[in-house]
């Protein structure tokens, strides 16, 4: 049933007007229930006025929601065609079909140009300057996230224009109807400028052949007059080196970022009015990691993050040019109070299976969060991580530290011995590493076993104990991100120390060993599924650095300590029994008065 409905105020008039065609707004149904529409679609496809339409739609058992009954999901002049049986959803798993319906013929020239120019790149080139042009699909959805509301004029900026095809994009979309609009699109390569301005003829456009950040250091400094409503971009992507002049350019505008798409959109964000709105197809790597620190901070500090899209494929918006890698779309407002942010999915570009939920902010970035990494929750249901009370320590706080293994084999291969002898240690491998155990020596792994001791290696030894490790890479095939195991000393017999090689991470206590209830507790928490996938919301590559093991939220030491030795007494650990005795222990310790009621559902 809908909620609430009695109550609320009437949204159309009575009509007073024979039924509708029954077909027609069956035939609307079947392609449109849960899905959002606009007003407008509705009034294109139907021809008819809205109060017949909403009556004609009741009749069928469906009814139009607007903003007033889902204020997270809907804006003015939005709808979402809902069944009358089915509660209100306050969080949304549908498909938009609000810009379907836009003129076509200039963007297909524009494609076909952008398949020419692709084929005529060489990989090279198109490395040297971050030379992949945005398929159509992909720049028809970028513009559809601009709001078309509320501002007449408008000033689009597209740093690193291509063959225009963001720009073209933009300007077609139906719903962005801006009058005056003035473009200014950036190309540095030549070869593109006639392509360019062949898109964009007839528009009131102003192509600037330099390079991007020269530009608009320049304008941000001694042009004031220069900035723009709009910014849509699919920007190069490329290092930059620490003492090139583009570095030094960027800090004259206090800008410090390492790679050039970040630049692109920071010095995007400065170049935009108050409450001007960027579109951006970046990478996922500023989400995380210290790199990108300063960069997350402008974004947050200077900006809402209203909408993330993710691709679940990673091949998916470049595929022509066989591009891998991990990208989003992101949309920011400037100077804008930041809200629930709008979390949207396709499995690749053809939006076929768009999905779009909406997230409290402090479920993207953790208000505690030094780093201020950006999660970008995967699944509609809230993080369970979330919702067991008491995870809330960081590493430090449970006096443990996380380090990468200090061996790096290929610079050691003197030192390195396939089995173990009399002078060497144990050296640890992913490959000796399983579920929560490990197993040593391995004779058939192409690893060695052993790393001989020497002056040179002794520094990197640690004294034989109890210590977690975790893998550091895992196939983005593998199930699993976090994958923990739990060394023992048990198993290397008389050994002077252990050596950890570079591809695991070591949990110890001052570059000693940890008790082994605490070895236990640690790699069990780390295994569960809801870790990892917590761990999958911020992290977007298929590895795990210690940096990102120091950003985890843990259970307290005591809780680990229990958890390590009640998973040492289990003769068979599943993560339901885990996870029942997480939540249980949790509540225990931090809500001893709460009381569990199961309420029967009707459904
Ligand atoms: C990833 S492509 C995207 C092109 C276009 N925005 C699109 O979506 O199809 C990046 C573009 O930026 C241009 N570019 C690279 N470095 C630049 C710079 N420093 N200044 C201006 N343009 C640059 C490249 O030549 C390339 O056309």
């Amino acid at each position: 049933m809908i909620m609430g409905r009695k109550n609320k105020q009437l949204l159309y008039p009575s009509p007073a007007k024979a039924a509708i065609d029954a077909t027609k707004i069956q035939s609307f149904v079947s392609s449109h229930a849960r899905k959002i529409v606009t007003v407008a679609h509705v009034h294109e496809a139907l021809s008819e006025y809205m109060p017949f339409v909403q009556r004609a739609f009741n009749k069928e058992g469906f009814a139009f929601l607007t903003e007033y009954e889902c204020p997270k999901i809907l804006k003015s002049g939005q709808l979402l065609l809902w069944p009358l049986e089915e509660q209100i959803p306050h969080r949304l798993v549908v498909r938009s079909v609000s810009s379907v319906a836009v003129s076509c013929e200039r963007k297909n020239i524009v494609e076909q140009r952008r398949k020419e120019v692709s084929k005529h790149t060489g990989a090279d080139e198109k490395a040297k300057l971050g030379q992949f042009l945005t398929p159509r699909a992909t720049s028809d959805f970028l513009a559809s996230l601009f709001d078309g509301r509320g501002k007449r004029e408008c000033r689009l900026l597209d740093p690193g224009a291509g063959i225009g095809s963001l720009t073209i994009a933009f300007l077609e979309n139906e719903k962005l109807q801006f009058s005056p609009i003035k473009i200014t699109a950036c190309e540095i390569d030549t070869k593109l400028h006639l392509d360019l301005a062949k898109t964009l003829e007839a528009t009131d456009t102003e192509i600037i052949t330099s390079d991007f950040i020269e530009t608009a250091v320049n304008w941000l400094q001694f042009e004031p007059e220069r900035r723009f409503t709009h910014v849509i971009l699919n920007p190069p992507y490329k290092k930059i080196a620490t003492s090139s002049s583009a570095r030094n350019l960027l800090r004259c505008v206090d800008i410090e970022t390492v790679n050039l798409y970040s630049a692109f959109v920071a010095l995007s964000i400065k170049l935009l009015d108050d409450g001007g709105q960027l579109v951006a197809i970046i990478p996922r790597s500023f989400c995380n990691g210290p790199y990108y620190k300063s960069f997350r901070k402008l974004i947050l500090r200077e900006t809402a993050i209203q909408q993330i899209h993710l691709f679940d494929s990673r091949k998916s918006a470049f595929k022509d040019d066989n591009v891998l890698q991990e990208n989003i779309v992101i949309k920011l407002e400037k100077c804008a109070k930041q809200g629930d942010v709008l979390i949207s999915m396709s499995a690749d570009d053809t939006f076929h299976d768009y999905h779009v939920s909406s997230f409290a902010f402090s479920e993207i970035v953790k208000p505690l969060d030094k780093e201020q990494f950006i999660h970008i929750p995967t699944s509609c249901a809230p993080c369970q991580l979330d919702q067991l009370p008491g995870l809330t320590h960081s590493l430090s706080e449970l006096g443990v530290s996380v380090s990468t293994g200090p061996v790096v084999d290929f610079r050691v291969k003197d030192f390195l011995s396939r089995m173990p002898t009399r002078l060497t240690v144990p050296l640890l491998y992913p490959a000796h590493c399983g579920l929560n155990t490990s197993v040593w020596p391995k004779p058939d792994i192409k690893k060695s076993n052993a790393l001989i001791i020497a002056d040179q290696t002794k520094k990197w030894l640690f004294p034989l104990g109890y210590y977690c490790v975790v893998k550091r890479f895992s196939s983005k095939e593998e199930k699993r991100r976090i994958s923990a195991s739990v060394i023992s000393p048990g198993t290397f017999g008389n050994v002077l120390g252990l050596a950890f090689e570079n591809h695991l991470n070591v949990f110890h206590e001052e570059k000693k060993g940890i008790s082994a209830e605490l070895a236990y507790g640690l790699s069990v928490y780390l295994n569960t599924s809801f870790v990892d996938n917590y761990f999958r919301c911020f992290n977007g590559h298929t590895q795990v650095n210690a940096t990102d093991l120091r950003q985890l939220f843990y259970p307290s030491r005591e809780i680990l300590i229990k958890l390590g030795k009640w998973a040492m007494t289990q003769e068979e650990l599943t993560e339901e029994r885990i996870m029942d005795w997480m939540r249980a222990t949790c509540r225990e310790k931090y809500m001893p008065n709460l009381r569990v009621t199961t309420i029967a559902s009707a459904c």
